[in-house]
């Protein structure tokens, strides 16, 4: 008997680093977000994912792409898989860019130094957002690129303007201007948590910390968390702990317009890209203003709540635009089947942002690694499996809205 198992069975080689055996167990990004969520303190998962109110846009966000359903064809030699595309005019391996997400060492002390070696090794373009804890030249002297810099448009021009001087003397590419943050979005799990820059120690923080003995660990021997990008410059640049709510409050610019607009294209010399359309009409004023690139997002539901999904605006706003700029879209893109879809419907690349941390809380930077990893083969696969042998052959008879 024990011929017979020997002959059929092989034992898995035990995983002595730590990371790599999470990963593994991972398998895809709910996986990732499932080990985030034991991994980080309660306060620090609960401001990566998120959102506003009661959190409808968000979950609507990846049930929309549930709506989509694909036309596979078969037969169709599939032996060769090109995954790359073009996107303002430069090739990129995979139709996917990395959405800015602030705070990013909240989740690892090497956080957005982690994700822009990541995304530099697969050539994908990082946004690095205005709200970093890694200043715009330390990113850009720790990894190779492509950078792009998002922009919050605040008060204080000056600051503005120093932080795309800063960025074009850095080499990064283009800039996103974010225009679905005139205000801060009710996100009631921050405000529950009293989640703050730095941290504010209470009994339920430090109970926290406790029984999350690693982060805790890695978190008190780093640097402090800043935000890098403003240290000295700003009232509230993390120093002192006014709450990420107050400090955003203070410093956006309710007043804006398309008229700053022109302001952005008068003090940056490259592509500037609008995130946060989420209308026909805006996607027009932006192809009159003369934009390259929009990117179709309501934040990842993390600002108004009832908002449209992404994925549902896009076949509209291609229709109406799609031939005047590239479109981009995230929110919800959880699989590489998800971008199919969503380059199906006439987006030109896809952009993720909780996909990346809840990676990067998993395993660091090989975890963001991992992430790229899963949507790219899930991508290749699906191409496969829908009888299409590129991305640049994807069109609208690829999928279906189900009735
Ligand atoms: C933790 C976190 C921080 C974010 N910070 C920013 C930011 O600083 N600027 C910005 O334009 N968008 C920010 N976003 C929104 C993302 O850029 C992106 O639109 C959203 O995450 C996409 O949805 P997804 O998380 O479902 O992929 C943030 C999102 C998250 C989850």
């Amino acid at each position: 008997m024990f011929k017979t198992l020997q002959s059929v069975m092989r034992f898995r080689p035990i995983e002595f680093d730590g990371d790599l055996r999470r990963l593994r167990r991972a398998v895809n990004v709910d996986g990732l977000r499932r080990i985030a969520r034991q991994r980080l303190p309660r306060s620090v998962f609960n401001y990566i994912d998120g959102g506003a109110d009661d959190e409808l846009t968000m979950v609507r966000n990846q049930q929309g792409f549930e709506q989509i359903e694909f036309r596979p064809r078969v037969l169709c030699n599939i032996q060769e898989i090109d995954t790359s595309t073009t996107l303002l005019g430069k090739r990129l391996p995979l139709p996917l860019v990395f959405s800015p997400t602030g705070m990013t060492r909240a989740v690892t002390p090497g956080g957005e130094m982690d994700v822009a070696r990541s995304t530099a090794r697969s050539e994908i373009p990082y946004v690095l957002s205005t709200l970093s804890t890694c200043s715009i030249e330390e990113v850009a002297q720790g990894s190779s690129g492509p950078h792009w810099f998002q922009v919050y448009v605040w008060k204080d021009r000056v600051l503005v303007k120093e932080l795309l001087d800063r960025a074009a003397q850095a080499g990064y590419e283009a800039i996103v201007i974010t225009v679905d943050t005139t205000v801060l979005g009710n996100r009631e799990r921050d405000l529950r948590s009293g989640f703050t820059v730095p941290p504010k120690l209470g009994l339920d923080t430090i109970l926290d910390g406790i029984l999350h003995p690693s982060w805790t660990w890695r978190f008190v021997r780093s640097k402090p968390i800043l935000f890098s990008n403003v240290v000295g410059k700003s009232v509230a640049d993390g120093n002192d702990p006014a709450s990420l709510s107050q400090y955003l409050k203070d410093q956006f610019d309710s007043s804006i317009s398309w008229k700053d607009i022109e302001w952005f294209q008068q003090h940056w010399n490259g592509p500037i890209l609008i995130k946060g359309i989420q209308s026909v009409e805006d996607a027009r004023l932006a192809a009159k203003a003369g934009i390259p690139a929009i990117i179709v997002s309501n934040h990842g539901g993390r600002q108004l709540d009832g908002a449209p999904p992404a994925i549902e605006l896009i076949e509209p706003i291609a229709d109406a635009v799609g031939s005047d700029l590239e479109i981009l879209c995230d929110g919800g893109i959880r699989r590489g089947s998800d971008i199919a879809k969503a380059i199906a419907l006439g987006a030109r690349a896809c952009m993720i942002g909780r996909p990346y941390l809840y990676g990067l809380a998993t395993g660091g930077e090989r975890g963001v690694d991992f992430t790229i990893r899963l949507l790219q083969e899930d991508l290749a696969r699906t191409l496969a499996l829908t009888g299409c042998p590129s991305v640049q052959e994807i069109g609208r008879d690829l999928v279906r809205i189900r009735p």
